[in-house]
């Protein structure tokens, strides 16, 4: 799809199909009602309470105007005084819903809610990335796609040249590429997606976005001492790869470095603690940290954010076989403590710690924010409605519910207590990888051990980055969670502002075709 932002006393026809937004109690038009057909119309519409204005009400409408049909979409916004970040997500997601569905084909929006006090730039960024997010199915194995008529977004500007303007659009844009890129890795199975497609396709998107990749094998892993890792991998046919992203914004070297650990289990079958059917089928997703870490840098630098970040993926698979890790074993890890295997589907803390010691001894990170499908506790926790954060650090988690209101995504903090800690202690082992309560908690607990004492955040993502259906922009299947959020973390934990490339109209047309 391909979205514009076009001047709005251009004279072209801009689309088939516009859409309108309306304020509720009373009921008005926020840009007018265009003309006076459709005025007449929806004044009748407003009057006999078909169409109220409640946030992403929709109605749409066809009216006869110079001797043409042209499609309208009603969308409500609420209460004008209530209008916010939140509501522009709902309004837009629901009118391109909605266009979709009437098979619009392309579609005018003037920068909805901007006219009460939110800036035309973020709102520019939000219906940018909504919409991309909002026509997103992954159907690359059908052999027969479904042909979505919508093929362009006009969003209407007084001033469409201006910096906040096309800065929106273009951090738009970037973001929801990011998150459609972190969206399909999630998507693709497991017998496509192993650990070597993942690596392949990190070094792809590293060449497209502008950051370099380095893939470790087997040999290398077992020189690093990944121990851990190591373990969880053995009993693949398929070998392991530790995926390592850097990006230096500033063009120095030293400063701060922020590693972001993403889990990368590309199948997790559970091991020999073997999950029913029913708990298996979806563990294509136990990726989905990793994915968030790529679509996360891949934005930081497409658009070119001052900040110093390296990604560490140790990707593997967690399978069945004759030389499986078994629950009992006592087994090593890079930073030389001695784990205790309770239960051989906690396999992900058990690659986190290794990918996490090797940020800090090898690429010397100064602060850790690893990303994991990690507990189906927190999901029982939480439903689909946020994600679980432990820290040992509350400006660093200020921040993060500071980059929150951005980009929509809700993370919920959970305490670690001395109580948790003796949870993963072990009596036989330094740890044990598998507590007996407080899963999601303990979780973090572990890991922390691995932290140096350096600032941290642990994002539990199993709650938000798969979904069972289609529920307003979130697609049903791999959500692409958290990539915005910590791209909003790292803007502002470095202070970095955009940078939108010289050829801004040329990267338009690069990203047609997302
Ligand atoms: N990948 C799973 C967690 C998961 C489950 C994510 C469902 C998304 C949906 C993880 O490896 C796992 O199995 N964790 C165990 C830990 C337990 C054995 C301590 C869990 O949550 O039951
Ligand atoms: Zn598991
Ligand atoms: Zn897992």
């Amino acid at each position: 799809m391909e979205i514009k932002i076009t001047d709005i006393h251009a004279s072209k026809d801009k689309g088939d199909t516009r859409v309108l937004g309306f304020y509720q109690d009373p009921v008005e038009p926020e840009y007018g009602y265009g003309d006076p057909e459709t005025e007449n119309i929806v004044k009748v519409l407003i009057q006999t309470g078909d169409f109220k204005g409640t946030i992403g009400e929709v109605f749409s409408l066809t009216v006869f105007r110079k001797g043409f049909l042209e499609k309208v979409v009603l969308v409500g916004l609420g209460k004008k005084e209530l209008i916010d970040f939140s509501t522009i997500r709902r309004t837009v997601n629901c009118a391109v819903k909605e266009a979709v569905r009437i098979k619009a084909k392309t579609l005018e929006m003037s920068p909805l809610g901007a006219r009460t006090g939110l800036r035309e730039g973020d709102v520019i960024r939000l219906i940018t990335e909504i919409s991309l997010l909002s026509v997103y199915s992954f159907d690359t194995y059908k052999t027969e796609k479904k042909d979505v008529a919508l093929k362009k977004i006009h969003i209407l500007s007084r001033e469409p040249n201006s910096q906040e303007a096309v800065e929106g659009y273009y951090e738009g844009m970037v973001l929801g590429t990011a998150t459609v890129q972190a969206r399909d890795l999630v998507n693709e199975p497991a017998n496509v997606l192993d650990p070597i497609e993942l690596a392949r396709r990190v070094v792809e998107l590293g060449k497209q976005s502008g950051f370099d990749v380095e893939v470790m094998h087997q040999e290398q892993i077992e020189k690093l001492g990944m121990k851990a890792f190591l373990e969880v991998a053995r009993a693949s046919d398929i070998p392991p790869r530790l995926i390592v992203m850097r990006y230096n914004g500033t063009g120095i070297s030293g400063g701060d470095i922020t590693a972001l650990v993403g889990k990368g289990l590309t199948y997790d079958t559970g091991g020999l603690s073997i999950k029913t059917n029913e708990g298996m089928d979806t563990m294509k997703r136990d990726m989905g940290g990793a994915a968030s870490v790529i679509g996360a840098i891949s934005a930081v630098a497409r658009l070119k954010l001052k900040v110093h970040v390296v990604g560490v993926i140790a990707a593997c698979e967690n399978m069945v076989s004759g030389r499986s890790y078994r629950p009992g074993d006592i087994i090593g890890s890079m930073a030389g403590k001695s784990i205790h295997v309770g239960n051989t589907d906690a396999e992900g803390r058990l690659t986190l710690i290794d990918s996490i010691h090797y940020a800090l001894e090898i690429e010397k990170a100064d602060r850790i924010i690893d990303l994991a499908t990690l507990t189906g506790d927190a999901t029982r926790t939480m439903g689909h409605t946020a994600d679980v954060v432990l820290s040992n650090d509350d400006e660093l988690v200020a921040e993060l519910e500071k980059a929150s209101e951005f980009s929509g995504e809700r993370v919920f903090r959970m305490p670690i207590y001395d109580e948790h800690r003796e949870l993963v202690l072990s009596d036989q082992a330094d740890l044990t990888n598998a507590p007996v309560k407080a899963k999601t908690i303990a979780a973090g607990a572990f890991i922390r051990e691995f932290v140096q004492g350096k600032p941290w955040l642990h994002i539990d993502i199993a709650p938000t980055a798969w979904a069972n259906e289609n529920t307003g922009y979130r697609s049903k299947g791999g959500t692409g969670t958290e990539v915005r959020n910590i791209y909003y973390l790292l803007k502002s934990l470095y202070g970095s502002t955009v940078k939108v490339p010289a050829g801004a109209d040329t990267e338009r047309q690069e990203d047609k075709g997302v």
